[in-house]
């Protein structure tokens, strides 16, 4: 069974073979994962836990103006059984805990499977970022959920 927590420094080392795997050249670092959990008042950071093993996790930033998903991953191993969409719910769960009505994100213009997903839950397209991603140089979309 599937269990969400919040994500905390301990976490981190499960996280980065994920990300490794997932995002290859655009992963974040260790660093940018401490930064993130760091944050406390502005982050929402959760790991899907099968166990005691982290198949997933993601989190949020809330800004003074709407919520941003900062990032979204499941394992490979673990993709396609729903892990991806109860990450994503949580996450508008706790913008709406925090009386956001917007929620935006940035996805890779050639991410098929997350585009879906986040089509699923309401996502609309409202501006592309040319050469956003670094070093790859791929652009993403932004979309953008109003609830
Ligand atoms: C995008 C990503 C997070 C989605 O996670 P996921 O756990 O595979 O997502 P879900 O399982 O909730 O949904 C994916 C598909 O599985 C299907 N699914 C959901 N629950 C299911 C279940 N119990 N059994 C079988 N299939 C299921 C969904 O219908 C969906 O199908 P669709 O894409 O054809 O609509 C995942 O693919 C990933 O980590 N990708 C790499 C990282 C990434 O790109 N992150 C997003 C960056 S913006």
């Amino acid at each position: 069974m599937i269990e969400l927590a919040r994500m905390r420094w301990w976490h981190i080392d499960a996280v980065l073979p994920i990300e490794e795997r997932v995002f290859v050249d655009d992963r974040w670092t260790a660093r940018t994962y401490w930064s993130e959990l760091g944050q406390i008042g502005t982050r929402h950071y959760l790991v899907a836990l099968d166990g005691d093993e982290v198949v997933g996790y993601g989190g949020l930033c809330d800004y003074p103006d709407e919520a941003f998903v900062q990032t979204i991953a499941v394992s490979p191993a673990t993709q396609g059984r729903g892990v991806g969409g109860l990450l994503l719910q949580a996450l508008l769960d706790e913008a709406a805990r925090r009386r956001q009505r917007t929620v935006s994100l940035e996805v890779r213009a050639d991410n098929e499977p997350a585009k879906r997903l986040y089509a699923r839950f309401g996502f609309r397209q409202t501006a592309v970022r040319r050469g956003y991603y670094s070093p790859s140089g791929a652009d993403a979309l932004v979309l953008t959920r109003t609830g």
